[in-house]
C-alpha cells in the first residue's frame, strides 16, 4: 500500500509501541473479560490505528454529536458535554500539532482519542461511550469522511471539464481524423473529440452526486448491533453532523459497506475513462502523431536519451487506474462472505478506500492543470485526416443524393480509393475525368463534399461534428456543470 496511504497529513507524529506514556498505559477498554494480555503481535495486527487516525475529524466531529445528544436527552449532564467537547477540542489540536501519542496497544482512532479524552478530563470522558459502539461508530467516521471527498472529487472533476469545454471552444474549427478501430475513419474536429470525453465524466460526475446520497446516512444509534437501551434521539445526532437520513436498520447499519464500494466503482469508472484519454495523448505526442503537445512542466525526459520529451502524466494516470480497479475487487471480495453484522474484515475496508481516493484526486488534479496546457498541432490532425481518404464517406453520400444505391456507391467509391492508393493521391486530389470513370453521376460539385471543412460542416445535427453544433454543445455544458447532477 503506499506511502501516503499510511501518512496522514497533519498527524505526522509517532505511533507507538513502547509502553512508556500514560496513553499506553491504560488499560484496553474491553480488559475486563481477559486474564492474559494480548500477544504483542496479535496487538500490531489487529490495529489499525496506523491508517484509521486519518479519520480523526470525523471521530471527533461525531463524538461531540453524540455528547450534545446524550445531554439533550438528559444522560449526560450540561457540564459534563462541555467537558467533553473542549477535552476533544485540545486533542484535536494536539493531533494537528503532530503531538498526539498514537498507540497501536489502543488499536484504532475511536479508542486512542476516546482513552485520551479520559487521561485529559478524568471521569467525565468514560461516559462518552454511552449508547454507543465502536461499530455504529467507524462506520459513522467512514461516511463522514466520504462526504467530504466526494465534494472534493466533484469539484476537481469539474475543473477537468471546464478546460475541456475551453479546449473544445478553442478547437471547435480544428480538423482531425476520427478513428474507429485505430484507422482513419472520417474527419472530426478537435473540440467535438474534447466533448466526447466531457460526457464521459459528466455521467462520472452524476455517479458521484448520487453515490453522495447513500453515503450521507448516519448509522450512529445502531450501537454495536442491536440498537441500545437510552432514549436516544438520533435525529438530533443526524441534524448535527449534516446527514440527510437515518439507518434504518441497525443491523444493516453496522455492517454494510456498500456506499464504500459504490464509490470505489465509480472511481474505478473515473480512473477508467482517464486511462482511456491518456492512452490517446500517449499516442498523440508521439513523434508518428505530433496532433498535441503537452507542457514541458507536464512531462519528463530520459536519463540516456537526449532528445526525450516523455508524457509521464497520462502514462502513470494509465497504469494508476490498476490500483483502483483492484481496490474495487478488494473491497468487493471483502464483503461477500459476510453475515451479518459487523465483522472485524470490515477494518480491511480503510486501505483500499483512503488509496482510491487519494489516487483519484491526484489524478483529477494532475489531469485539470495538465489539460489547460494543451498545444494543438492543427496541420499535423489536418495532414492526417487527409492521407486517410475520410472524405471517402461522403463521396459515397454524394452518389446516393445522385440516386445510386448505397452499396453500389460504397463499391464505387472503394474503386477510386485505390487509384488514390495505387497513385499516391488523395481522393481530393483526383482529377473529375478521373472520378467520372467509376461512375458517370459525378459532377464537379463533388470537391465540395470531398474537403475536410465540407465533411464536418455537413454533420450538423444535436451530437454532430459540425463546428456550429460543437460551439453550441459548448454552451450547453457549461450551463450543466453549473447544476448539480
Ligand atoms: N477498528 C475497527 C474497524 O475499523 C473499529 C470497530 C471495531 N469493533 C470491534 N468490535 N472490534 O472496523
Amino acid at each position: 500500500m503506499s506511502d501516503t496511504t499510511n501518512t496522514p497529513k497533519n498527524t505526522s507524529k509517532k505511533t507507538s509501541t513502547d509502553t512508556s506514556s500514560k496513553t499506553q498505559q491504560a488499560e484496553k477498554p474491553w480488559n475486563g473479560r481477559f486474564t492474559e494480555p494480548t500477544d504483542a503481535f496479535v496487538e500490531a495486527f489487529t490495529a489499525s490505528v496506523t491508517f484509521d487516525q486519518r479519520m480523526y475529524q470525523q471521530d471527533i466531529a461525531g463524538s461531540v454529536a453524540h455528547a450534545k445528544m446524550l445531554s439533550h436527552v438528559g444522560v449526560l449532564t450540561e457540564d459534563e458535554r462541555d467537558q467533553i467537547i473542549d477535552g476533544l477540542a485540545q486533542i484535536k489540536s494536539t493531533i494537528e500539532a503532530g503531538e498526539f501519542n498514537w498507540s497501536i496497544r489502543l488499536e484504532d482512532v475511536h479508542m486512542n482519542i476516546e482513552a485520551a479524552l479520559t487521561d485529559l478530563i478524568g471521569v467525565t470522558g468514560k461516559k462518552l461511550h454511552t449508547g454507543r459502539s465502536r461499530n455504529d461508530q467507524v462506520a459513522t467516521d467512514i461516511r463522514l469522511y466520504l462526504r467530504d471527498e466526494i465534494d472534493q472529487i466533484v469539484s476537481e472533476l469539474k475543473r477537468l471539464q471546464m478546460a475541456l469545454i475551453d479546449l473544445a471552444e478553442k478547437e471547435a474549427d480544428t480538423i482531425m481524423p476520427g478513428f474507429t478501430h485505430l484507422q482513419t475513419a472520417q474527419p472530426v474536429t478537435f473540440g467535438h473529440h474534447m466533448l466526447a470525453w466531457f460526457e464521459s465524466l459528466e455521467r462520472d460526475r452524476s455517479r458521484f452526486i448520487d453515490c453522495r446520497k447513500r453515503v450521507n446516512i448516519m448509522p450512529l444509534g445502531a450501537a454495536a448491533l442491536a440498537g441500545t437501551t437510552y432514549p436516544i434521539d438520533r435525529a438530533f445526532t443526524a441534524r448535527e453532523l449534516g446527514f440527510e437520513g437515518i439507518c434504518e436498520n441497525s443491523l444493516d447499519a453496522v455492517s454494510d459497506r456498500d456506499f464504500a464500494i459504490e464509490l470505489t466503482a465509480s472511481a474505478a469508472l473515473l480512473m477508467t475513462h482517464l486511462s482511456r484519454f491518456s492512452e490517446e495523448l500517449v499516442l498523440w505526442v508521439s513523434a508518428q502523431f505530433n496532433f498535441v503537445e503537452l507542457s514541458d512542466s507536464f512531462c519528463t525526459g530520459s536519463s540516456i536519451m537526449p532528445q526525450k520529451k516523455n508524457p509521464d502524466v497520462p502514462e502513470l494516470v494509465r497504469g494508476k487506474t490498476g490500483r483502483v480497479n483492484g481496490n474495487l475487487i478488494s473491497l468487493l471480495t471483502l464483503m461477500k462472505g459476510q453475515p451479518l453484522a459487523y465483522n472485524k474484515d470490515n477494518q480491511e475496508d480503510k486501505e483500499p478506500l483512503f488509496d482510491t481516493v487519494d489516487t483519484l484526486k491526484g489524478s483529477l488534479k494532475v489531469y485539470a492543470d495538465m489539460m489547460q496546457h494543451v498545444t494543438v498541432n492543427k496541420e499535423a490532425m489536418r495532414e492526417a485526416a487527409i492521407r486517410g481518404f475520410s472524405t471517402a464517406t461522403d463521396l459515397a453520400d454524394y452518389l446516393v443524393r445522385a440516386g445510386v444505391p448505397f452499396r453500389d456507391a460504397h463499391d464505387v467509391v472503394g474503386k477510386a480509393v485505390r487509384l488514390g492508393v495505387d497513385s499516391k493521391r488523395d481522393l481530393a486530389e483526383l482529377s473529375l475525368q478521373e472520378l467520372q470513370t467509376f461512375s458517370g453521376k459525378i459532377q464537379a460539385d463533388v470537391f465540395d463534399v470531398l474537403t475536410l471543412e465540407g465533411s464536418v460542416s455537413a454533420r450538423n445535427h444535436l451530437g454532430g461534428t459540425a463546428p456550429e453544433q460543437v460551439r453550441a454543445a459548448v454552451k450547453r455544458a457549461r450551463t450543466r456543470i453549473l447544476k448539480k447532477s
